[in-house]
Order: C-alpha cells, then structure tokens, then sequence
C-alpha cells in the first residue's frame, strides 16, 4: 500500500492543488494532505479553517485525508509513514525553490523522496497568493477556487467579488 504526503499551507486550498490531489489519489493508494501548522505568518485563513475548507472540498475522494503537522515535515514523513512527499511544479520558476526544498529534506531524512507533479495547464498562473490578493481588492476568484473556498473568502474579505 502506497501513501504519499501532499503538504503545503492551503490559505486557501485552490482549484490547482486539488487538480494535483486528484492526480496523485488516483495513482497512490492513499493521499495524506498535510496541512503545515505554522507555515503563514499572517494566514487569512485560521489552521482550523483552513482544514475544515480542504475536508469540505475532499470529502469525494475516498482514498484521501487531511491532516495538520506543525515543525519539520521530515518528521511528518515518519510519522504518517508516508514513501513520498508530492508538490506540485506550476511554472520553472517553482522549481528552484522546490528543488532546494527536496533535497535539503532528504538531507535531513534520508527516507524522504519527492514526486513532482505538474498541475493542469489552465492553472499555472493560480496561487493562493493572488487570490487573495485580488480577493481583498473586490476582484472575482470564482474561477480559481471551490464555491465552498470562494464563499468562505469573500466572508473574510467582506466584499462580494466584482464580476
Ligand atoms: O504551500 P506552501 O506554503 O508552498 O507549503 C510549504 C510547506 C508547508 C510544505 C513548507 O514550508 C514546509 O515543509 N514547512 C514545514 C517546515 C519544514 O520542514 N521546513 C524545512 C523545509 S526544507
């Protein structure tokens, strides 16, 4: 039985993270999401909030389950028991970062392999980043995010997004 571990922060989880979930739920036996306690200094969304979201929005996909861990995620390897470590790579750009990222875990934990996995085309340019970005400035994210996420944002925002 394969497990892989798909971490990052999820504020909030877009439509390019779950189109990476699916992909990697149908080719591992199980998908952990691991949601990083403390990765956003100033989140918009709560950690608690954050997981409810990506429930709500997985709650089709039989072979999947959200999880939180705080501090590093090599220990979040072990413990979940996971053979690898999914991130998506949207752009080249992602992927200094990301590789750095790999290999200074496997550093650290030697068990610790990443699978990088390339979202569709149509959400290169998604980031939870500028969603939120166009978000607090009235813009519509309908387009990039669940319903679920995009009702939960403009809750936050205070602002309807202009269509
Ligand atoms: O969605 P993000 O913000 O790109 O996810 C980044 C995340 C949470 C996967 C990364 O920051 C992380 O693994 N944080 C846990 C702390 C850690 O292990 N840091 C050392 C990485 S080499």
């Amino acid at each position: 039985m394969k497990t892989v571990l798909y971490p990052g922060s999820f504020d909030p989880v877009t439509n390019g993270h779950l189109d990476v979930a699916h992909r990697a739920a149908r080719i591992f036996d199980r998908l952990i999401i691991g949601v990083a306690a403390n990765s956003e200094k100033n989140p918009l969304f709560s950690f608690e909030e954050r997981i409810r979201l990506l429930r709500e929005v997985c709650k089709d996909m039989p072979n999947t389950e959200i999880v939180s861990f705080s501090g590093l995620l090599i220990n979040a390897v072990n413990e979940f028991d996971v053979s690898a470590v999914i991130r998506g790579i949207r752009a080249v750009s992602d992927f200094e970062y990301e590789f750095q990222m790999a290999l200074m875990n496997r550093e650290l934990n030697e068990r610790c392999e990443t699978l990088f996995m390339m979202p569709s085309p149509e959400y290169s340019y998604v980031s939870s980043r500028l969603i939120k970005e166009i978000a607090r400035c009235g813009g519509d994210i309908s387009p990039f995010v669940p319903p679920t996420v995009a009702s939960a944002i403009v809750r936050k925002c205070g602002k309807s997004p202009g269509k």
